[in-house]
């Protein structure tokens, strides 16, 4: 189960409320932008209170945090806009506290928040994977190497690769005057906050400073414009490849089949040992290339793939 579609949304048409959950300290307010109802995996928009004081702590959930405004002290060190920390599941984080108070993003990706009291990691806690970056100043702009490319003038700075899945966790800008006039979806969820600017898109409308959103795989996305640029923080929960269109009508079912079509023409022996191994039936119609018609797989008795098509 993934998190239902929700865009737009706009937190700035929201209220904050109290973080009551238990092991938080007072003084942490919170937006719920996005949550799996079976998981209790949410992202929140989250404003620390002037004040606001936080033992070392562990989660057994990844834990993924930006600060936009304000400040945090981490451990000795003072953490201002720009910051952005993943903390794996069973890794202790240093006390927190804020003098001024701070505006984040903070992201449990495996469960409920929550907080439990530690200065020791938990048993098998991946160290290694933690990250603590300073990304508006220590961290350059970079000309997305992604193919097929988006258009120019929209950049990346990234946070987190999972080399495992190809997850990512970045920063991206629309420079003013951005724009692309091509559909997009994607066979990932993706996910994106604006922390400053506003961007326009043919399905959903303007997105301003605090509009959000997570969406599933395969849904149009796109033509995009905006007028003075964006600052957005970004995820996905699997490769970011760019399915690019011009059917503003196409269906995420007829999305997702036209992406089938397209692994079958680029990776056929890869094709055909997935229904051979995990399936005994398959079909799909392209609607980019329609002639081609249904291709249709069985696995016969002796486990070989016949092929044949359907018009
Ligand atoms: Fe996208």
């Amino acid at each position: 189960m993934t998190r239902p579609h929700i865009e737009p949304f706009v937190d700035r048409e929201v209220d904050f409320k109290k973080m009551t959950l238990p092991g938080f300290p007072i003084g942490m307010h919170y937006k719920m932008l996005s949550l799996n109802p079976e998981s209790g995996a949410c992202t929140m928009t989250v404003q620390y209170e002037a004040g606001y004081n936080q033992t070392p702590t562990v989660c057994y959930s990844d834990v993924e945090l930006m600060i936009m405004e304000g400040g945090l002290k981490v451990g000795d060190q003072l953490c201002g806009p720009g910051y952005y920390f993943f903390v794996p599941k069973g890794v202790s984080l240093p006390a927190i506290s804020s003098e001024k108070g701070a505006l984040c993003l903070l992201m449990y990706n495996d469960s409920e928040p929550h907080l439990i009291e530690s200065d020791q990691d938990l048993e098998g806690a991946a160290q290694e994977d933690f990250i603590k970056v300073q990304s508006y100043e220590d961290m350059p702009w970079q000309v997305p190497t992604l193919f097929p490319q988006t258009a120019s003038g929209c950049l990346l700075k990234v946070l987190r690769f999972d080399p495992k899945t190809h997850a990512m966790t970045f920063l991206y800008s629309m420079t003013p005057g951005f724009q692309q006039d091509n559909i997009s979806y994607h066979d990932c969820a993706e996910e994106a906050y604006h922390i400053w600017g506003t961007s326009w898109m043919m399905q959903f409308g303007d997105l301003p400073t605090g509009g959000y959103f997570w969406r599933p795989p395969y849904i149009n996305h796109g033509a995009f414009y905006s007028e003075n640029g964006i600052l957005g923080f970004g995820r996905t929960d699997g490769q970011l490849h760019n399915y690019f269109h011009w059917n503003p009508y196409s269906t995420p079912e007829e999305n997702a089949d036209r992406a089938a079509a397209q692994l079958t023409r680029q990776k056929p022996e890869l094709h055909k040992w997935i229904i051979a191994t995990d399936h005994n039936h398959i079909h799909f119609n392209d609607f980019e290339y329609p002639e081609d018609g249904y291709d249709h797989a069985h696995v016969d008795g002796q486990g070989k793939v016949r092929n044949h098509k359907h018009k």
